[in-house]
């Protein structure tokens, strides 16, 4: 089969429009004799008759074991270089009750970054010591439960948020921990990494200005300064950036080791996933191993102490766990004309789904490219590129800029797009006054409701409207 010209070129036409790559789908996903695709035994027919579409499907057993596996790697290397790690989950990525329980279970710490998913953490139990929160603008009373309930620590951005927690931590009676965010002037995309003097982004006090800011801070009584914190991006796939950034921020280390304790230094998120069969991260074992390398070598070259190493991903640990299930509904060929060094015409199936971009808003707002398969058949028909379309009203609205698909797909075909776990249910909206779909973990052949759908009736009972009739 050859490439659609209107296919981009990391697109190739697959051997098998019907396989499941590994690096893209959850562990326990695969193909049943019958040809449907199954999750943890369960197969997508039987879910979707049985929660409607669409639907996230997370596959429990996957997201315990890659949060598991992180901060095992984590320990292992960082005792290795005569240290330990603390691995924070970015709850920001996707949160509820049931994931922050999971994400307790594995060892880990979970870093929120709002009021709400505070309230989401400590209403699953977790223990307030091991949360962190972060945020360019939390609110006064954000930071006032945070200290009051005794968060373990909380990571300041402005000069302002210092005196708010240093009051907050006086009235409350406590020592409050805190971390400082730094903006390195280092930001990572996927494939590179930028460095400049500063960079032009809202977070954390320029390297610049620090030594006086943890002045400033370590001047405070209420406060206990833990290190210095840095975010470099997200979906970065090396460790260059992040090699970078350390080496910035470790001079400024090991100055303000002169003058106090600095157990930690936090280097933020951002590690990779695959969300279509050409993308190819760094494995997070690898990132470890990387890791501890980068920091013990700076903590050698300036003659300190191997920190405390912190980190706190969120898309690594439950992106790939959860594959999104949709109807298709229409579909459009549509004869595309190629541009006139080309001349000619091509087609581009239109795949429409019973979601969008209120499920997935990550293709409109970045880019960001997602693979889709059909779920609840095998078929042995010739590939089409195919774009997967939402139903709203906006052209803008793609769930899949480009894949190819088996040309007999049809509406009624369940269609499942993997690596939805993170930034997809968190960043989910109601445009269209769609409800947003339910979350449901898997596990053992056996589903649950973790988010329930949302429903009109849950729609119209904020409109004050009803209630004035
Ligand atoms: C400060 C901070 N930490 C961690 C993360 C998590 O990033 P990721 O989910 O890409 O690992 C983010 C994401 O935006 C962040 O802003």
């Amino acid at each position: 089969m050859s490439a659609n010209p209107l296919a981009p070129s990391w697109l190739q036409p697959p051997d098998d429009a019907n396989s499941l790559p590994p690096a893209v789908w959850s562990q326990n996903v695969s193909r049943a004799a019958s040809g449907e695709l199954t999750v943890a035994g369960l197969g997508a027919s039987a879910i979707a008759a049985r929660f409607g579409t669409p639907v996230y499907v997370v596959d429990e057993a996957d997201a315990r074991s890659r949060a598991r596996g992180i901060r095992e790697s984590f320990d292992r290397e960082f005792a290795r270089v005569g240290s330990s790690a603390k691995v924070y989950y970015a709850g920001k990525a996707f949160l509820s009750i049931e994931v922050a329980r999971w994400m307790a279970d594995a060892g880990l710490n979970i870093d929120v970054c709002s009021g709400g998913e505070l309230a989401v953490a400590l209403a699953a139990g977790v223990d307030p010591s091991r949360l962190g929160l972060h945020g360019n603008n939390k609110s006064v009373a954000e930071i006032d439960r945070a200290v009051r309930v005794g968060l373990g620590a909380i990571v300041l951005d402005s000069l302002v948020e210092i005196e708010r927690v240093a009051d907050a931590a006086a009235r409350h009676g406590r020592i409050q921990p805190v971390r400082l965010r730094i903006n390195s002037g280092v930001h990572a995309s996927t494939h590179e990494y930028l460095a400049t003097a500063r960079e032009d982004q809202k977070f954390g006090i320029p390297l610049a200005d620090a030594e006086d800011v943890v002045a400033r801070i370590r001047g405070h009584e209420s406060l206990a300064f833990l290190g210095l914190h840095s975010h470099i991006g997200s979906q970065i796939f090396d460790t260059d950036g992040f090699a970078e950034a350390a080496s910035r921020l470790f001079a400024l280390h090991a100055r303000l080791l002169a003058r106090g304790p600095v157990p930690e230094l936090n280097l933020g998120g951002g590690f990779g996933i695959a969300y279509t069969s050409v993308d190819t991260p760094t494995p997070l074992d690898e990132i470890a191993r990387r890791f501890a390398d980068i920091v013990s070598t700076a903590a050698a070259e300036f003659g300190v102490p191997v920190p405390v190493v912190a980190i706190e991903p969120g898309r690594a640990i439950i992106g790939p766990s959860t594959f999104t299930l949709y109807e298709v509904g229409t579909i459009k060929d549509v004869e595309v004309t190629l541009p006139a060094s080309t001349g000619g015409v091509a087609i581009r199936k239109y795949v429409s789904i019973d979601g969008g971009m209120s499920d997935n808003i990550r293709p409109a707002l970045y880019g960001a490219d997602y693979s889709a398969r059909i779920a609840g058949r095998r078929s042995g028909a010739g590939t089409a590129l195919v774009r997967v379309a939402g139903k709203h009203c906006e052209s803008g609205d793609i769930v899949v800029h480009a894949e190819y698909l088996p040309g007999d797909v049809a509406p009624g075909d369940l269609l499942a797009v993997p690596a939805t776990g993170a930034y997809c249910w968190a960043l989910a909206n109601n445009y269209n006054y769609l409800g947003r779909p339910p979350v449901i973990a898997v596990k053992d052949g056996v589903a649950r409701v973790l988010i329930r759908r949302e429903t009109e009736d849950d729609l119209l009972r904020r409109d004050t409207g009803l209630a004035a009739e």
